[in-house]
């Protein structure tokens, strides 16, 4: 009988620790770069992504993140964001558009997330957002030299295709319209 009770304590008690751990939130968050290419004073998007994977809500969160002055400029958002709350399940997600202001390797380190995990926490959770690394910035001459005149290619490339496949399709269009025209010319006279 004593044992049983002492038994169902210790159930209890597991119960309520667990359930205290169900209902906290836990936040993922990834930080990557959207561009295929970096360029030396072009746009480039930092995506933050937060995903609370937790049972519970999270609140007052608060990202934060770092371009050094001397490399970057911020041409659009901020490198920090606030969300009074995150739903379990929950996504969120924050832009920043920079633009570098020189050419060479770039190690885009982790940005930095704090949040409480339940309602009633007193001390923030703080996590890193993965970090996308070192990157290569390529010079805007390079770039400009490359792609410019690869845009004039396809211009060209475009235009040529166009001629080939349009041609005999207007070719075959021509002759089809001249054909449903007799057709239809030939049917009107045996109606007649
Ligand atoms: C949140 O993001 C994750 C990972 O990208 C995804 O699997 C999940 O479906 C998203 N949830 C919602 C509610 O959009
Ligand atoms: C990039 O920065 C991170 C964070 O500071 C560091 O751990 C890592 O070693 C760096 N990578 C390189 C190749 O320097």
């Amino acid at each position: 009988m004593r044992q049983s009770t002492l038994l169902l304590v210790a159930v209890a008690v597991m119960a309520c620790v667990g359930g205290a751990f169900a209902d906290s939130a836990y936040i993922l968050a990834s930080k990557s770069i959207l561009n295929n290419y970096l360029v030396e004073n072009m746009d480039i998007t930092i995506q933050y992504s937060l995903f609370n994977i937790g049972e519970g809500a999270a609140s007052s969160i608060q990202l934060l993140d770092y371009f050094p002055q001397e490399g970057f400029n911020i041409v659009a958002g901020s490198t920090s964001a606030k969300w009074d709350h995150l739903a379990a399940g929950a996504n969120v997600t924050h832009l920043v558009v920079v633009r570098p202001l020189s050419h060479g390797r770039y190690n885009f380190t982790f940005g930095q997330v704090s949040y409480l995990e339940t309602a009633d926490a007193s001390d923030p959770v703080v996590a890193l957002t993965s970090a996308p690394g070192v990157q290569q910035i390529y010079p805007f001459n390079d770039y400009d030299r490359q792609y410019a005149s690869h845009i004039l290619q396809w211009a060209v490339f475009a235009v040529a295709t166009a001629v080939l496949v349009g041609g005999p399709a207007f070719l075959y269009l021509g002759s089809r319209a001249k054909y449903v025209a007799v057709a239809a010319e030939e049917k009107n006279r045996k109606q007649r």
